[in-house]
């Protein structure tokens, strides 16, 4: 057995979003601790609030673990995380462990505008991991630090492989790679980290339960808006939330963690084509096309189609990244795509029964059923022909 961390106050960031609803959940489930929560709120009842609605909004809510959870009313934007040094002082005393998921998770903006709460909430997240004494740092990180630019000479992206070069990196994945090097520089520095790189979050492995406004989801509802998708090589390399939440949870409780990076990529993902193929199976009318032929029409569609599930996206098509001749899908989803090597992940699982799902029918059923039953995606054209029939 490897040797579990017993902790009994845990500092959790972005509980509110996605990712960290499922976070929260798990440290619930899988320690007895007590869940101090960062969040954005006028008052410790709204605080609360927010964080029982997003658990609800995942059917994650259990009453029973109600008094377990903390509101600190605080943004990652602002010095001591917008606590007074007084309460800052008293939080860092009461820690055991830190959880730093919390973020600004947009691909629109540029750098200048993640850089607060990306990189200078990481900066107040370590500071606080370090007062008064030494709290591990578990900071969840994204395998886009890695961009195909600057590493698409290797075979595979191994996980101790050093964060070096920085070409390709767009607004986000910039500020996720300086927040890195905080994390990193804190680790050298003697602070326990580890580090967690995950693909794309997708659905609830069983109910398909998701965060809808992410880019793969608006791009899949987009084709089906346009009945047109680009011919792109990039991998449907999807890790169901429920998976990973409880991978990470696990992971980070072993001692033997420490100091480590952990990828999460699918190891039976699908390519992008595969996905069109089984949705055109499914149902749905989708005419693939080359990709820039694609992008093109898509760059002149979209700001006539206001309710097309990609129209927030437009400028992620039309901008250059900095300092390169191409847009952030053609450098991302054009070319070929990076492997990822998951070793230390499937180490640290190897005692548990915690295995990711493949990107496989069953899936794709349960991710589109959700999708279609609150009204994301239409129903395709076959489904309803055969409602019509039964
Ligand atoms: N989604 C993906 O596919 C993906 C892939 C790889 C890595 N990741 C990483 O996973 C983590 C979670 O992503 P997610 O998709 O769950 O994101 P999300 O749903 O957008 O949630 C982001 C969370 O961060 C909080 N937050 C943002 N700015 C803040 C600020 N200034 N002060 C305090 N809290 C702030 C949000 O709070 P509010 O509710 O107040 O806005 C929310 O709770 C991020 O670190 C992201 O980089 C995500």
């Amino acid at each position: 057995m490897k040797s579990r961390q017993k902790t009994a106050n845990i500092f959790l960031t972005g509980a509110t979003g996605f990712l960290g609803a499922f976070l929260l959940y798990e440290l619930l489930e899988q320690t007895p601790a007590t869940i101090y929560c960062l969040v954005r709120a006028e008052d410790e009842k709204a605080g609360f609030q927010r964080l029982e609605n997003a658990l609800k909004q995942y059917s994650l809510w259990d009453e029973r673990k109600r008094n377990r959870i903390v509101p600190v009313l605080g943004n990652l934007s602002v010095p001591l995380l917008g606590l007074s040094p007084t309460q800052f002082d008293n939080l860092a005393k009461t820690l055991d462990v830190v959880y730093h998921n919390g973020g600004s998770v947009n691909f629109l903006y540029p750098y200048s505008v993640l850089k607060a709460a990306n990189v200078q909430g990481t900066h107040e997240v370590l500071r606080l991991a370090c007062q008064a004494k030494v709290k591990p740092v578990h900071f969840i990180s994204t395998v886009g630090v890695f961009s195909p630019i600057a590493y698409g000479d290797r075979d595979v992206v191994r996980e101790g492989d050093a964060l070096d070069r920085t070409e390709g990196l767009y607004g986000y994945t910039q500020s996720k790679w300086v927040a890195e090097k905080l994390i990193e520089t804190a680790r050298d520095r003697g602070l326990p980290v580890t580090i967690h790189r995950p693909f794309w979050i997708e659905g609830h492995s069983q109910t398909g339960v998701c965060n809808k406004s992410d880019f793969l989801r608006s791009a899949i509802a987009g084709c089906v808006q346009f009945g047109t998708a680009p011919d792109w090589q990039m991998r449907v390399d999807i890790v169901p939330v429920d998976f990973l939440s409880r991978a990470i949870v696990r992971i980070c409780r072993q001692k033997s963690s420490f100091d480590k990076a952990f990828h999460y990529s699918n190891p039976r993902a699908i390519s992008w084509n595969q996905l069109i193929r089984w949705m055109q199976e499914f149902g749905y009318s989708i005419e693939q096309q080359p990709a820039q032929h694609w992008i093109a029409q898509t760059i002149d569609r979209l700001p006539q189609s206001p309710d097309n599930a990609l129209y927030p996206f437009l400028p992620f098509f039309s901008e250059r990244i900095p300092g390169q001749s191409m847009s952030v899908p053609e450098t991302y989803f054009q070319t070929k795509p990076l492997k990822f090597d998951c070793q230390n992940t499937w180490d640290g699982l190897a005692e548990t029964d915690i295995i990711c799902p493949p990107v496989d029918d069953k899936l794709l059923k349960t991710y589109f059923s959700y999708l279609i039953e609150t009204g994301f995606l239409p129903a395709p054209v076959e489904s309803e022909a055969e409602l019509a029939a039964s």
